[in-house]
């Protein structure tokens, strides 16, 4: 028997209060939800879990609502559901277990929780028939957890793909359209707040490697940890890379990818790629975020919208409770296997078997034999070369420094780990100053 709702009044309890925490917290209060139930039930926010009761906070939330002591909500009995907006692995691993043993239902946004511990929260939430809700883990307002695990069901999944970090695409958009450097784009994009004062999560890719482990488990019905997704963030994607991209018919995006093959294996990664400007993720701009999926019988599917801010990400909240509140006595079915250890490395292995085009630029010294040494060392790891280009310096522009050239390359297809090889013996050249910057071709 499911854990049913007690009363026809369902009662939260909120862990956070940050802007998003403070958005739910709102809506939740203004009663507009209650018309969505049909007149079944009634929705009360019991209790809001923050760290810091004399913060000044929004005037509409009761005080009385707040509480610093986590116990109040994981232990209150007439407490159903839980929603978790406080992000982070820790203490929120530790409430949302404790929550759940204690028979709650969860909403969650926290994406570094569910891609961690996702077989853990799942495998408890099953035993103890409760539901759990995650479609504001990824892509913010965007319904594509929900897409995945309700709408496509019946498709056999090959392919999820996405702009997936809107903080990085902003500053990529903004480096292409405006051609800023990205400590620019990125100061701008704190001062309009889509960036964090410590933006090392989305720059570096790691928050995209959540979301694209909690998308492939899904998609694939098999658990694949975030540390199994291999990542590259943009630190080192500098206006001369757009120059060159814009040359060759490309755009530049962050992209999640994971990917299932015929034989089963799974490949993902977050890598910043080159995609072809004609494609529809290379017109994704600004703070906005998209995933195309590609299934056995929808063949190609994409979503577009807002990936992050209070409004959207509590649109999908809030979706997420009332189709909890609807559907709150179904059985909670497992969304995915969860391997052995030993058989985890099957995620892994595959991705070096893949072929991409990659896209190299370096610094080299403007000197006679620079691309017939490159050359020879590229051939003799049957490397080839699809286009290269050296640009002359100019005295007008930002990234070239006077004594050196730039020079780019784009391969045929390869494995990533030929090219490296490769790149470790170009680095040796004499005249070889820097290696600056890696992309993968998205085709
Ligand atoms: N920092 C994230 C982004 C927020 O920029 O997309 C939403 O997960």
């Amino acid at each position: 028997m499911n854990k049913e709702i007690k009363t026809n009044e369902i009662q939260i309890g909120l862990l956070g209060c940050g802007v998003i925490g403070t958005q739910v917290a709102t809506e939740l209060l203004n009663g507009n939800l209650d018309c969505k139930l049909a007149g079944k039930n009634r929705i009360k926010l019991k209790k809001i879990l923050v760290n810091d009761l004399s913060k000044s906070r929004d005037n509409s939330i009761p005080e009385s609502l707040f509480t610093n002591s986590p116990d109040e909500i994981l232990l209150d009995p007439d407490i159903d559901i839980i929603i978790e907006v406080m992000g982070g692995e820790k203490p929120a691993y530790d409430y949302v277990i404790k929550a759940i043993q204690n028979g709650k239902h969860l909403v969650t946004a926290n994406k570094e929780l569910i891609a961690k511990h996702g077989p853990q929260i799942f495998g408890l939430a099953h035993e103890k028939k409760v539901q759990i809700k995650l479609d504001a883990t990824v892509g913010g307002g965007i319904p594509i957890i929900n897409t995945i695990m309700d709408s496509l069901k019946a498709n056999q999944i090959t392919e999820v793909v996405g702009i997936l970090n809107g903080t990085t695409n902003y500053i990529l958009s903004e480096m292409k359209n405006s051609k800023k450097t990205l400590e620019a784009a990125l100061k701008e994009a704190q001062d309009k707040g889509y960036a964090e004062s410590d933006p090392t999560n989305d720059l570096e890719g790691i928050d995209a490697k959540y979301k694209t482990s909690i998308l492939a488990s899904l998609a694939f019905h098999q658990y694949i940890a975030p540390d199994q997704v291999p990542s590259h963030g943009i630190k080192s994607i500098s206006p001369a890379d757009f120059h060159f991209a814009e040359e060759l018919g490309f755009s530049i995006k962050l992209l999640g990818l994971a990917k299932q093959f015929e034989d089963g294996h799974i490949s993902t990664s977050v890598y910043p790629s080159l995609v072809a400007a004609d494609q529809p993720l290379a017109r994704i701009d600004g703070v906005l975020n998209a995933v195309e999926v590609r299934g056995d019988l929808i063949r190609e599917l994409m979503l577009v919208g807002p990936g992050a801010g209070p409004k959207p990400t509590s649109s999908a909240i809030l979706g997420d409770l009332l189709s909890l509140i609807k559907n709150i006595s179904s059985d909670f079915p497992l969304p995915y296997k969860v391997l052995p250890a030993n058989a985890r490395s099957k995620a892994e292995e595959s991705s070096s078997d893949e072929k991409y085009r990659f896209y190299t630029r370096l610094r080299v010294n403007d000197k006679v034999g620079v691309i017939r040494d490159l050359g020879i060392i590229l051939a003799k790891h049957q490397i080839s070369l699809e286009s290269i280009s050296q640009k002359a310096h100019t005295p007008d522009s930002s990234w070239e420094k006077g004594g050196e050239a730039t020079l780019i390359f784009l391969t045929h297809s390869i494995g990533e780990d030929k090219l490296k090889i490769a790149l470790d013996e170009i680095k040796q050249l004499d005249p070889v100053n820097e290696i600056c910057c890696i992309l993968r071709v998205f085709e």
